[in-house]
């Protein structure tokens, strides 16, 4: 992938280290302005997330400013062992001066998992105040892979990575039997920053194919039109990466 940055860490310490100075380093180049995260969920976050709810990082970043969204979200309660917002929450939202109104759920409790993204795609049209056919740009979107080369809830052979014109969508994962709801690869796109966080040998493989484009992943759909793209791994997921 030409014209990508990839920041090859340690480990999985070093590399949360490196996303909380960027994360920091973006959310300050605009002194007074707002800053808009999606943050991303499964377990590679969680590093970043504590880092960021300690110092130096804590009194450092402009937590009134931040505006936190998430790019994916299960079928689940917010108080949910699998809740990407309860991961998030306690790592860090609970832990920092942050106003609860900067805090924007995907309602995942809601029985109809389409509900749950039409509610969350109408929050998203109000806060950026978006015109018919506009798609939100977010300053930074956090995100993970999976072995299978899904990001978000954005899974290999689902609905959802046809969809061109929603800003959020229920998803249908028939390898899990259950519904997600997932920003849309438009959404994805049209970031200011998108950074891709993967950590771990079992990643080494997918990362390899993704980075070197002889994949056919969901991942490698993540091509922000205007924005940049960062990976940020750890020296175990780059074993297979060529020099
Ligand atoms: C989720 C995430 C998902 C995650 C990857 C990697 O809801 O699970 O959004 O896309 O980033 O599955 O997860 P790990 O970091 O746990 O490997």
């Amino acid at each position: 992938m030409s014209g990508v940055l990839i920041d090859i860490l340690p480990d999985a310490a070093a590399l949360a280290g490196s996303a909380a100075k960027t994360f920091l380093r973006l959310a300050t180049v605009k002194p007074e302005a707002l800053f808009t995260v999606a943050l991303s969920g499964g377990s590679t976050p969680k590093a970043l997330y504590a880092q960021l709810a300690d110092e130096p990082y804590r009194s450092q970043v402009p937590w009134e400013r931040i505006h936190f969204f998430w790019g994916d979200e299960r079928h689940v309660p917010p108080d949910d062992e699998q809740s990407n917002f309860r991961m998030a929450s306690e790592a860090l939202l609970s832990k920092v001066p942050l106003p609860a109104e900067n805090v924007h759920r995907i309602r995942g409790e809601l029985n109809d998992a389409n509900e749950a993204a039409e509610k969350y795609e109408h929050e998203l049209k109000v806060f950026f105040g978006l015109s018919e056919g506009e798609f939100p740009v977010f300053d930074l979107v956090l995100l993970g892979i999976g072995e299978d080369g899904h990001t978000a809830s954005l899974f290999p052979g689902t609905q959802a990575l046809k969809e061109t014109q929603r800003l959020c969508v229920a998803n249908w994962v028939e390898k899990l039997a259950t519904w997600r709801i997932t920003l849309t690869l438009p959404v994805l796109n049209n970031a200011a920053n998108v950074l891709f966080l993967v950590c771990g040998s079992s990643k080494e493989q997918v990362l390899k194919e993704v980075l070197s484009g002889s994949g056919n992943f969901p991942a490698q759909l993540v091509q922000p039109t205007h924005g940049r793209l960062c990976w940020i791994v750890d020296r175990a997921a780059a074993g297979k990466l060529e020099p």
